[in-house]
């Protein structure tokens, strides 16, 4: 039996040798490993052996078998990596001296629509203001009426930080009470509007297909003052939706719930491509929803410390929350949301401002 196992051990080490591709060492695995192998012959031989020696002999035998699997998986390594080296040898060798098809580089499509979409609202008086990607609980959140342990909560759901108390922002209304406390004291003291709009990165914890992403932009909008009404957020959000698509809209507001303004809505433009008779693009509704708004929730003014106890309604304000990369979707007949994250230039580089 050692004889065996000692002229099979030579037999393979010596095809082993003559082996220089994955298709004969698998071949040659076969040979010894499966169930027609040397290995299972040699199993076979062990029946044949008195009953005090098995142990002994099944013992190498198994060992022996392991040896085998090591050295298969050891030699396909050295195969791939030599396979790979080779490639990479034969690859004709990269001139940068040569012209590119993109000299000037390009805009990402969202950075367009953000710009053209500053540039209006700053020609309405609107300030534009950036804010962090990773925000506390309290913005995202409480100071938006979101309290704690309330099921509105289960609306956005999105990452977490190690860190205590850090979250990756899921809207970007995280950012208006930074805004409110900022520019409260002008409207309080020289009765200056508050006219901001933020665009910004938001996450959300979300399965990614055409429509999702885990990874969007939006673009929120506050305005407050003394007297401000939805006739104002019409107004604002008309304007600007006419501009942004370069003719008149026609827009509808419906109720939509968010906690943080009261009343709330979705606010549809009439679809663009049918004028209303309904097609394919907005599901023959006639209608596309585009941006959740509505009048600022008493409480959020007064987390941003805009009104009084003794008078809780003395400013009020609108808020609108538009998404830029669906916006971007529609301006641009951007069918795949996936396309905006994928680093892919040959998509990402056809569009231009108009
Ligand atoms: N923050 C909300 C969202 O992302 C949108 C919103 C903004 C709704 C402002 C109302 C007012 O879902």
């Amino acid at each position: 039996m050692k004889e065996m196992i000692k002229k099979q051990k030579e037999l393979f080490y010596q095809k082993l040798r003559e082996v220089n591709d994955i298709n004969s060492l698998e071949a040659l695995r076969l040979d010894f490993l499966s169930k027609k192998g040397q290995i299972s012959a040699l199993m076979k031989e062990l029946s044949k052996i008195p009953n005090e020696k098995k142990k002994e002999y099944g013992q190498m035998i198994n060992s022996f078998k392991q040896e085998l699997s090591d050295q298969f998986e050891g030699r396909k390594e050295e195969i791939l990596n030599l396979q790979e080296k080779l490639m990479i040898e034969n690859t004709e060798s990269y001139d940068e001296s040569l012209p590119t098809k993109n000299p000037c580089g390009s805009y990402h499509p969202i950075t367009l629509v953000q710009r053209e979409l500053e540039d209006i609202f700053e020609s309405m008086g609107f300030d534009v203001e950036d804010y962090n990607e990773i925000v506390d609980d309290y913005h995202c959140f409480e100071a938006l009426n979101i309290p704690r342990f309330h099921p509105a909560r289960d609306m956005q759901d999105t990452y977490y930080l190690t860190t205590p108390n850090q979250l990756l922002k899921s809207h970007t209304s995280a950012a208006q009470n930074a805004i409110l406390r900022k520019y409260g004291p002008a409207l309080k003291e020289s009765g200056r509007p508050i006219r901001a709009v933020f665009p910004g990165r938001c996450f959300r914890n979300e399965a990614i297909d055409a429509s999702h992403e885990n990874t969007f932009f939006q673009m929120e909008g506050i305005m407050v003052d003394k007297d401000i009404s939805i006739s104002n957020l019409i107004f604002f959000m008309k304007t600007m939706l006419s501009e942004v698509f370069g003719r008149e809209v026609t827009v509808r507001l419906r109720p939509g719930f968010f906690p943080f303004v009261e009343p709330g809505f979705e606010l549809d433009i009439k679809c663009l491509i049918c004028g209303g008779e309904g097609c394919s693009s907005c599901k023959n509704s006639g209608w596309l929803e585009l941006c959740p708004c509505g009048m600022i929730h008493p409480n959020v003014l007064k987390h941003g410390g805009i009104n009084s106890e003794e008078d809780p309604f003395e400013y009020t304000g609108f808020a609108f929350g538009l998404g830029l990369t669906r916006l971007a979707m529609m301006k641009y007949g951007v069918r795949d949301i996936r396309a905006f994250n994928s680093g892919d230039l040959g998509t990402l580089s056809q569009f231009v401002s108009r």
